[in-house]
């Protein structure tokens, strides 16, 4: 009796073994690929900028992110008005929350941004400051957040948007009081705080050819050549909308070009703040529309050698930048609800690799027909 109880246990646990790992993983697995796991297959980067607030509060937000994503730009908290508030105070709470977070999920980091002319603290802006007094300040300020994330942060913004349209320097605190040695000197200070570290310089409308893009290339040439200046990559921003983005066909080449000839100065290229902005109703058509700038941007980028990173300027319409203008937005590739919008699937659609030919059917070696007896006189 015992016995029989013990062989039926045996058969009943043989069961639900052979049934039990096909469930568990089928619910447990995730099989769906995402951004992250792709671009990872592929020796890409991919990344969004950052809000804190939703960081810590929303854990879809989070959840997202560390699903899609293996690098991250804290949006606001590296910039000067958050993390250098007074003169003698610097304030690391949020952007070390988002450094650690990234850690948490074996992400990497892209700090944004020490130079800039906006997001600066009114102590800085309203002082009458020398300009030997402004380099120290520029001095400090570089040394001690750089080296606040020494080995943590690889990738700088070390000057942001410094450039106008017509080629010609923006007439910043920095610029005004310093002169245009001001960039060099950053980039100097950044690496002897870091000499690890990857410095960028990056901007925004400088992806085809015009005036601002040749003026940054002349710029970058001429510092890496004939001063020898650690810059090590441009980020292109790539903020894009539906009618005036970087990718209209006849523009397309033109980045192209201008990623090559970057290529050319030894530059890594990072895409830095991509979005493509939807403007008035939001139709399945202007969401197809949107899905193939993603799509294109991505393609360009990847078929140079050198621009293996793409960072977009968040990840869901529900927080966004461009919210503030009411006539403007949904320029994330998911929703309000976290759905994954047409843009999503077309750069999953894009980055999934190719499946591998069916190998031709071998045909069996055919027997030799054989009359009957054939098999009677074998023996
Ligand atoms: C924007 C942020 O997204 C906003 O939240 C903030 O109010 C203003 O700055 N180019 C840049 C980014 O380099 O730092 C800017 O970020 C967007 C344009």
């Amino acid at each position: 009796m015992t016995k029989k109880i013990i062989l039926v246990g045996l058969i009943g646990l043989l069961l639900v073994l052979s049934i039990a790992p096909t469930s568990i993983s089928a619910a447990g697995s995730g099989s769906e690929p995402t951004l992250r796991s792709l671009a990872e297959d592929k020796g890409i980067t991919i990344g969004s900028a950052v809000a804190t607030w939703p960081l810590l509060n929303d854990p879809t937000y989070a959840d997202t992110l560390a699903r899609e994503f293996n690098i991250l730009t804290p949006e606001n908290m590296m910039k000067f008005s958050f993390i250098h508030p007074s003169q003698d105070e610097y304030d690391f709470t949020y952007a070390d929350a988002i450094v650690d977070f990234a850690e948490e999920n074996g992400m990497e980091v892209r700090g944004h941004c020490l130079v800039w002319y906006k997001q600066l603290p009114s102590w800085l802006t309203d002082g009458n400051w020398s300009r030997d007094e402004l380099i120290a300040i520029l001095r400090d300020h570089i040394y001690t957040v750089v080296g606040h994330y020494k080995g943590r942060v690889k990738y700088w913004d070390v000057v942001n948007e410094a450039i106008t349209g017509n080629g010609k320097y923006v007439e910043s605190i920095w610029y005004n009081i310093i002169g245009p040695e001001y960039i060099e000197m950053a980039f100097r200070w950044a690496h002897e705080a870091d000499p690890d570290a990857l410095l960028f310089y990056n901007d925004f409308y400088a992806e085809g050819l015009n005036k601002k893009s040749d003026a940054i290339y002349n710029g970058i040439k001429y510092l890496k050549k004939y001063r020898s200046v650690p810059i090590h990559g441009i980020g292109l921003q790539m903020h894009a909308n539906l009618d005036l983005h970087p990718f209209l066909d006849e523009m397309n080449a033109e980045v192209t070009a201008n990623m090559q000839r970057l290529a050319k100065l030894g530059l890594e290229i990072h895409i830095t703040e991509m979005d493509v902005c939807i403007a008035g109703d939001v139709t399945q058509e202007k969401l197809d529309q949107q899905a193939d700038i993603y799509r294109s941007i991505i393609d360009t980028c990847l078929s140079i050698d050198a621009c293996k990173f793409i960072v977009m300027w968040g990840f869901t319409d529900l927080y966004s930048y461009w919210n503030d203008n009411p006539s403007i937005g949904a320029a994330f590739i998911f929703d309000e609800s976290y759905q994954a919008k047409p843009a999503y699937d077309a750069i999953v659609e894009f980055l999934t690799p190719e499946p591998e030919p069916e190998p031709e059917p071998v045909e069996p070696p055919t027997q030799p027909q054989r009359p009957w007896w054939w098999w009677f006189f074998r023996w």
